[in-house]
């Protein structure tokens, strides 16, 4: 036997088994012992009765510190009240190291000292629980774009220029060619690889030197983009729903434990179901007013804004066409309204904000030119994407999400700093 899963013991019921393991917590009524261990895959309640094991094994259980790693050996049996949950009846127990004294405790321990410890604090039941929602929204991300034929094309995060505007760049010294400037988002060059592929996505880190210390910004931060030729601005918004919905579906169908663990009502996530809503800028400006904001009709929404508007709805809403002033170069203006973008942010329910951001790209040459020179750009270092423009241009559009946000909303976190193992913050390095 060379070890089970507990996440696949309901296969082994009254078997005997082996499980390699850590013990989170153990209590001891004098002649049994109450091991709660993990493997990883799940938790386990392990029994050590005294008057059924060797007497080494019994001796071994009391030298068990919290978080010491073992092997058990043990028969498998159906918890005689909870359908779905299992204990293991210990025969055999090998201690793999003696951890020591454990410094995260059962008593509350505050934000700063639980970052400070973050390589240990991943263990805990809830960012177990966090890590494997992350994980089922980065694998239906996948599965939901190759099935609408999008490939995968990995985007440089080392760039000579900016994406999302000049203020949160990172930079560095780049041998001879003086600076370079971590990636913001692999967005141009994704615009490049639809000429050869038509629908592509991107799956990164990415990185902005927002001076923000808000619950939804990091330094750095995993986004999906994607981007498809001949797809304009309201496909690219229906192909953002259908993903969105999937994505909160697949959350439901396979992470009900860690949902559990994580204390998340579902009955919200339950409804996000198309059609999301959609409002124009002006009218979310509009409703913002009457619900007490002091935005005006050329600002963009605030984070405050976002959670103020989101609370009014049941289901994630986009907003459409946003002032040009106030978003990126590269979006395509809209045809009704010179001021305004084919763009669309979407914002999830619940008070969560903007997950997404997209737009309808600029595909002429002449009026991009334009932009890039009204936006004190480099037209040299902007050359490559501009010549996009000249051989074969198509109408094009894409989007972006930010994993962190989505893993936010869907775990029902306050904050963006337990979604990513190891969150980087204006304030946070370490560990
Ligand atoms: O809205 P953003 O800036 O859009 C872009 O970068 C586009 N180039 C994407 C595209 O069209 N391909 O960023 C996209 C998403 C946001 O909606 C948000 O979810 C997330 O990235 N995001 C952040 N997440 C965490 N921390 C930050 N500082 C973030 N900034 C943006
Ligand atoms: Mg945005």
């Amino acid at each position: 036997m060379t070890g089970n899963f507990i996440s696949q013991l309901a296969n082994s019921v009254g078997q005997l088994v082996t499980l390699k393991a850590w013990v989170y917590n153990f209590r001891s009524s004098g002649s049994i012992y109450f091991l709660e261990a993990r493997d990883g895959t799940g938790f386990i309640q392990a029994v050590v009765d005294k008057k059924s094991v060797a007497p080494a094994v019994w001796n071994d259980c009391q030298k068990l510190t919290i978080e010491s790693s073992v092997i058990l050996t043990g028969q498998v049996t159906a918890h005689p009240k909870k359908p779905g949950v299992f204990e293991l009846q210990v025969t055999e127990l090998a201690i793999v190291q003696v951890a020591a004294e454990y410094p995260i405790g059962k008593k509350e321990h505050g934000p700063d000292f639980l970052l400070e410890h973050r390589h240990l604090w991943l263990r805990s039941p809830r960012q177990w629980a966090i890590q494997r929602v992350r994980n089922t929204i980065i694998n239906a991300t996948y599965q939901f774009l190759n099935q609408r034929e999008f490939i995968k094309i990995d985007a440089p995060i080392l760039t000579p220029t900016s994406c999302e505007g000049t203020s949160t760049l990172f930079e560095l010294d780049y041998f001879d060619l003086g600076k370079a400037y971590l990636t913001q988002s692999g967005q141009l060059y994704l615009e490049a690889a639809i000429f050869s592929h038509g629908r592509v996505f991107d799956f990164g880190p990415v990185f902005r030197a927002e001076k923000s210390k808000t619950r939804r910004h990091l330094t750095e931060f995993w986004m999906m983009d994607a981007e498809a030729a001949f797809v304009e601005h309201e496909e690219n918004m229906a192909i953002q729903e259908a993903l969105v919905c999937h994505l909160v579906s697949q959350v439901l169908a396979k992470n009900q434990e860690e949902l559990l663990i994580l204390e998340r009502d579902q009955e919200p996530l339950k409804k996000v179901k198309p059609p999301f809503y959609h409002l124009t800028h002006l009218e979310a400006v509009k409703e913002l007013r009457k619900l007490g904001s002091d935005i005006k009709e050329e600002d963009d929404l605030g984070g405050d804004d976002e959670t103020l508007l989101t609370k009014q709805y049941d289901k994630p809403i986009f907003i459409e066409k946003y002032p040009a002033s106030v978003k990126a170069f590269y979006m395509k203006r809209d045809p009704g309204d010179q001021s305004r973008v084919l763009c669309a942010d979407l914002l999830a329910s619940e008070g969560y904000g903007e997950i997404i951001g997209g737009s309808q790209r600029e595909d002429d040459y002449d009026t991009l030119l334009s932009r890039l020179k009204k936006n004190n750009l480099s037209v040299e270092a902007f050359q490559w994407y501009l010549d996009l423009r000249r051989y074969g241009s198509v109408p094009h559009s894409g989007f972006g999400y930010g994993l962190e946000r989505l893993v936010a909303w869907l775990c029902g976190l306050e904050h963006v700093r337990e979604t990513i193992p190891f969150p980087r913050l204006i304030n946070r390095l370490y560990p």
